[in-house]
């Protein structure tokens, strides 16, 4: 995982560098560290967030108009000061940084170590760079030819930069896996690189992404030369930003988080925009209607996806079959790819990330496509790889989800497929034109639905009071609303650490009901649709084992209430888009609980918000 950032201009690259990893902290938070090259080329590196690095300078900070910097989410070897990035090579002279895997890295250990090489930490990046380092000296070469000759040998996955005592002008990056972008500065010659665009857009709008197996070569005051692992040169694509800074801010926000689930309304409605207009039974996403045929042509459908987007693959399930007929298959994209699945051509297979850049998802991506698949990727960063390996796709238009618990883009990227199924199930003809009507409308008014279940924030704080403490919790939710089960209790488990599981309300008696005691929360998703009545007699078990119940119903029901402990109304809608109302309380239950706890809840333990590893 990790996030690298590394300028080269006229600024002082160390403010340029310090602020690009608080963006990029997201992607991993077990180390922090910088290298700069002011004569001498000097590493700062430091166990913990990178406030930590920064106080370790007490306010003297280093100097040097070139410099890396990496934010660690650790593979091989803990996070501690030794391991953290950046590394040297073995005469001090190169250093580099590393978001990534490389997998041989052992046999190359060992073969280094018989040449005299000695490690001071236990990753396979400093394996790398030592690496280059001893190719450079067998071969005579220049740098970026070493490099080049390093990843010809390599297996895994990188987005590196390397920055050498000897070309104080230049910083050599590639990738292969792992993303990685050029911020083309405005001033002459000046570049910024990172892992994602955040630590870029307020110096510069046009960026490159660099492709798999690509090696760039910037000199200051010069510019970007980019080629292949092959040594073909390749002409750069010069990309203009759209995003906005305030979009990466807190905004007044005590987190992220809050802030991501706040905005929903408004990414929805951008989610929507253009897209989806009602009155003229309008539902269109452009490049979904390239591949319009193909959808109606195909067989099914596989979703593939990881975590929270692979809840919005279960919702996608429910709807596309209902409404258009075709059959759907949901996997976890890390089974999917190991598999050996059955894909057959002209089988569509749609591949759900908010980040694009998760590992999983593309290598399923890359098995399909090898099967004769059809990709449709649909995810929130703009330029990600999924996006770009997808052969169309949808952008769900969240902005920026910077908190690693995903709420908003979980939200658009349910508009996003709620709107792909009304395009299919028109062009299949598997909907009536007032069924499409409704749904559309309904589909519009959710912003404001979501709106209202906001308002209900204080309300679900003082439910959050009562349960902080809770070691286990339990989701339940029938239909539509078992996906939703199954988002709620992942988000409290991995911002709040309370162990939680989500489960089709039904399948409580084959086993967990056994858990259920006056010390076991359980939340149920319990809105009025076609299972209301079966979920009701649900709530009546739990309760007769004297679980704690609290209970998202629609407004105005009567009779739930009266059973449970707690009852968060949401604004009655067609069953099938609940979810996208359903999960807000549930959303906000879990932030709640996890402030309360005094945990970091946009960056919880362990966790990364984009996994490129396996
Ligand atoms: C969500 O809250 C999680 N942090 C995580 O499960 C996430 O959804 C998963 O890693 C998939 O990420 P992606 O959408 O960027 O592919
Ligand atoms: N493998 C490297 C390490 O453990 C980089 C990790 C990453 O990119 O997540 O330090």
């Amino acid at each position: 995982m990790c996030g690298i950032v590394a300028y080269i201009g006229e600024k002082q690259a160390y403010d340029v560098l310090i602020k690009g990893l608080k963006r990029l902290e997201y992607r991993g938070y077990d180390s922090a560290g910088v290298a700069l090259l002011n004569n001498d080329l000097e590493v700062f590196k430091k166990q913990g967030k990178v406030a930590d690095l920064e106080k370790t300078f007490n306010n003297k900070f280093p100097e040097g108009k070139i410099g890396i910097g990496h934010t660690r989410w650790a593979t091989h070897g803990e996070p501690n000061d030794v391991n953290a990035h950046p590394h040297y090579s073995s005469d001090h002279n190169l250093a580099i940084i590393h978001n990534g895997i490389i997998e041989n890295y052992a046999s190359i250990k060992k073969e280094l170590q018989s040449k005299g090489h000695q490690f001071s930490s236990e990753t396979d990046s400093e394996v790398f760079i030592h690496f280059i380092e001893d190719i450079q000296k067998n071969n005579n070469c220049t740098l970026d030819e070493a490099v080049r000759i390093a990843l010809t040998k390599v297996v895994g996955a990188y987005a590196i930069v390397i920055i050498s005592k000897d070309n104080p002008d230049q910083l050599i990056a590639a990738r292969k896996g792992s993303p990685l972008v050029v911020g083309i500065g405005e001033a002459n010659g000046e570049f910024f690189l990172a892992s994602d665009a955040t630590p870029i857009v307020e110096y510069t709008k046009n960026v490159v992404y660099l492709n798999d197996e690509e090696i760039a070569i910037i000199n200051r005051g010069v510019g970007i030369n980019i080629k292949n692992i092959d040594s073909v040169e390749q002409s750069p694509y010069v990309h203009t930003l759209e995003m906005e800074l305030e979009a990466i801010e807190k905004g007044g926000f005590d987190y992220f988080m809050l802030k991501e689930i706040f905005e929903q309304p408004r990414s929805v409605s951008d989610c929507m925009r253009g897209r989806l207009i009602s009155e003229k039974d309008h539902a269109l996403l452009g490049g979904i209607r390239r591949h319009l045929k193909d959808l109606v042509e195909a067989q099914r459908i596989i979703i593939v996806a990881c975590g929270t987007s692979w809840h919005a693959g279960l919702v996608a399930e429910y709807v596309i079959e209902e409404i258009t007929r075709t059959p759907v298959e949901v996997e976890y994209a890390s089974e999917f790819r190991y598999r050996n699945p059955i894909v057959n051509k002209g089988d569509v297979l749609l591949a759900i990330s908010q980040s694009g850049e998760t590992a999983d998802t593309l290598a399923a991506i890359e098995l399909a496509k090898s099967k004769g698949a059809i990709i449709l990727g649909v995810c929130n960063v703009v330029g990600s790889s999924i996006a770009r390996a997808s052969h169309e796709g949808a952008y769900t238009h969240a902005g920026p989800e910077i908190g690693v618990a995903s709420t908003k883009a979980f939200t658009a990227q349910l508009t996003v497929l709620y709107i792909m199924a009304l395009m299919l199930a028109k062009a299949k003809n598997t909907i009536t034109d007032n069924q499409f009507k409704d749904l559309s409308r309904q589909l519009e008014s959710i912003p404001e639905k979501i709106n209202t279940v906001l308002s209900l924030n204080e309300e679900i704080e003082k439910i959050s009071e009562l349960y902080k403490d809770a070691s286990n919790f339990l989701y339940l939710g029938r239909g539509y609303n078992f996906p939703v089960a199954l988002e709620g209790a992942l988000k409290l488990k991995e911002i709040s650490y309370i162990h939680a599981e989500g489960y089709p309300a039904a399948e409580m008696k084959h086993g967990p009901i056994a858990l259920i005691d006056e010390e076991m929360p359980v939340v149920v998703i319990a809105t009025r649709d076609s299972s209301y009545d079966k979920i009701v007699s649900n709530i009546q078990e739990v309760k007769a084992r004297k679980g704690k119940v609290i209970a998202i119903v629609t407004k105005g029901d009567a009779l739930i209430p009266k059973m449970v402990d707690h009852v968060i109304e949401v604004p009655a809608t067609h069953e099938a888009i609940m979810p996208l109302v359903s999960v807000i309380p549930l959303q906000l239950l879990s932030y709640h609980i996890a402030v309360m706890r005094g945990c970091n809840v946009d960056q919880p333990r362990n966790l990364a918000k984009s996994v490129t590893v396996e």
